[in-house]
């Protein structure tokens, strides 16, 4: 049996609306093993986000805890905790959020670059373009290094954006509906990537309407009325 690299504990998280309190996830307790890729389904605004985000630590539980190799990240300094975000874990979204100023090439490497001064930077940054060049090649980028955003298709955009999640070698990749917003061939192409990375052993969360995604992963995690059904 595999260990366990990210688990929740009684997660809990409501929303407050004018005089009310709207209940999202209510006491969630998973697991994820080092290696396994899992998604999270269930209908439009049963959760899935908001239980991504606080994996990510995007954002805040109201009470239990998100452990991360077995650390409560609640308990970690602030740096630790932006160290967690930048490099422990990689984000993918539904609508990219590249930056439209910067290049491929560039946009891939912000996150390596997010901690670094120029001075170190000098030193590691070599380092860092080849491997965000192997990224590119590895995402069939190479003929488009140094489109900006606006001169790619939404699939090559997408492939950008997992290149940045990956240029940090996180231990854990999120991705919130990443093909969500592509038509069928270009998730496709988007799906068999992470089926891809799942295969060289990358732990990988995905939250997804996407049928074709249950036969690509090993289970689903099931929420509803904010509890799990599985
Ligand atoms: N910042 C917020 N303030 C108030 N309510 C919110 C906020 N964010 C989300 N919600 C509400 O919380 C519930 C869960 O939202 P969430 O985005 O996690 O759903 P989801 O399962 O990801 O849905 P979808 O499939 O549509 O993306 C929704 O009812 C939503 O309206
Ligand atoms: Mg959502």
């Amino acid at each position: 049996m595999s260990k366990v690299l990210l688990q929740t504990k009684s997660l809990s998280k409501s929303y407050k609306m004018g005089a009310t309190r709207l209940k999202v996830l209510n006491e969630i307790d998973i697991a994820v093993k080092y290696g396994e890729f899992v998604t999270i389904v269930g209908a439009s605004g049963s959760g899935k986000s908001t239980l991504l985000h606080l994996l990510g630590a995007l954002d805040k539980p109201d009470s239990g805890k998100v452990l991360f190799q077995e650390e409560d990240l609640s308990k970690l300094s602030s740096s630790a905790l932006n160290r967690y975000r930048n490099s422990k874990v990689g984000f993918v979204f539904q609508f990219y959020h590249l930056i439209n100023e910067l290049n491929v090439l560039e946009n891939i490497l912000m996150p390596a670059m997010a901690y670094c001064s120029a001075i170190q930077w000098l030193r590691v940054g070599g380092k860092y373009k080849k491997k965000a060049m192997e990224l590119i090649e590895k995402l069939g980028l190479q003929d488009r290094a140094k489109h900006k955003p606006y001169q790619l298709s939404g699939g090559e955009r997408q492939r950008v954006a997992i290149g940045r999640a990956l240029i940090n070698s996180p231990a854990l990749l999120l991705a919130d509906e990443p093909t969500g917003n592509l038509d069928w061939s270009r998730g496709q192409e988007i799906l068999s990537i992470f089926s891809q990375l799942h295969q060289q052993g990358q732990t990988i969360v995905m939250v997804t309407h996407d049928q074709r995604v249950a036969q690509k992963a090993d289970r689903s995690i099931v929420l509803s009325d904010g509890r799990i059904t599985e």
